[in-house]
């Protein structure tokens, strides 16, 4: 959708790229039969994005999977058009961070995939600061102003999917500002092993400088109680996606 560099700014609307949402879908096909014994032929995962925007994530996991039940929520009703014209089975509007209880922002048929542990949020949530006085029960909640660590919060805390599988900023796992978040979402020992990776931010259209951008795929389960995973791996993509030949091996 056409927005105006304003709104682009104010609402963190930089799409992924096709060919890295492609990857991210590599790596999740890669740790799904590691999740809890979770099969994804015999128990059809649902896939959701909370923030779909024109439905990049969801179109690749479609493309995937192939025919896979998808759904979409985003802020801007005009993607809403969009996100069916891409095959998303159901898409609607709604703010993630707004102060109604969960239930009245995610579908039902999510809600219900939830309760039976079929869920897999795909995300790319914005990574900018809610400006002050926007999002106040929300932050109060979770104790940032982090959209980002908003919406991971959120999802982990309230959505409850099997897995999270997350495009953010390296910062949310190596910020210095934000450690007591991080420890509060025991997010570093949620991590799955194989489902990490680096690209740069120059090899996304739109956004601007040079910094590392991470997907990485969260447990729904939560470890235990304090963080007790000091070091994670990832892969690390320098080059742009269309030089990657592990994406020319998977067409
Ligand atoms: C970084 S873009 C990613 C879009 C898509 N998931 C992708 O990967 O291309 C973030 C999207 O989240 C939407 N968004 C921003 N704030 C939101 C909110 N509070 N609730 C739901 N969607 C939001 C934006 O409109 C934008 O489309």
């Amino acid at each position: 959708m056409e927005l105006t560099a304003e709104r682009r700014k104010e609402t963190g609307a930089f799409y992924t790229p096709y060919r890295w949402a492609e990857l991210a879908m590599y790596y999740v096909e890669r740790i799904v039969p590691d999740c809890g014994g979770y099969r994804w032929r015999d128990r059809p995962f649902v896939f959701y994005d909370p923030a779909a925007g024109e439905g990049a994530l969801l179109a690749a996991a479609n493309d995937h999977y192939g025919g896979c039940l998808t759904a979409g929520t985003t802020l801007e009703a005009e993607d809403v058009a969009i996100l069916r014209g891409k095959g998303v089975v159901i898409a609607g509007q709604s703010d993630f961070l707004s102060d109604k209880p969960i239930r009245g922002i995610v579908p039902a048929p999510v809600m219900a995939a939830a309760m039976e542990s079929r869920l897999v949020v795909l995300t790319n949530p914005p990574f900018e600061d809610a400006p002050a006085g926007r999002y106040e029960g929300m932050r109060r909640r979770y104790g940032t102003a982090n959209k980002t660590e908003l919406f991971i919060s959120r999802i982990l805390h309230e959505l409850r999917p099997v897995l999270l599988c997350s495009f953010s900023k390296l910062g949310v796992l190596t910020g210095a500002r934000n450690g007591a978040w991080r420890r509060a979402t025991g997010l570093m020992d949620r991590i799955v092993p194989g489902g990490c990776f680096v690209c740069r931010s120059r090899t996304w259209p739109g956004l601007r400088g040079d910094f590392p951008i991470l997907f990485a795929c969260y447990s729904g389960i939560p470890g235990c109680e304090g963080e007790t995973r000091r070091s994670i791996t990832v892969d690390v993509w320098e080059r742009p996606p269309e030089e990657l030949t592990i994406l020319r091996e998977m067409n």
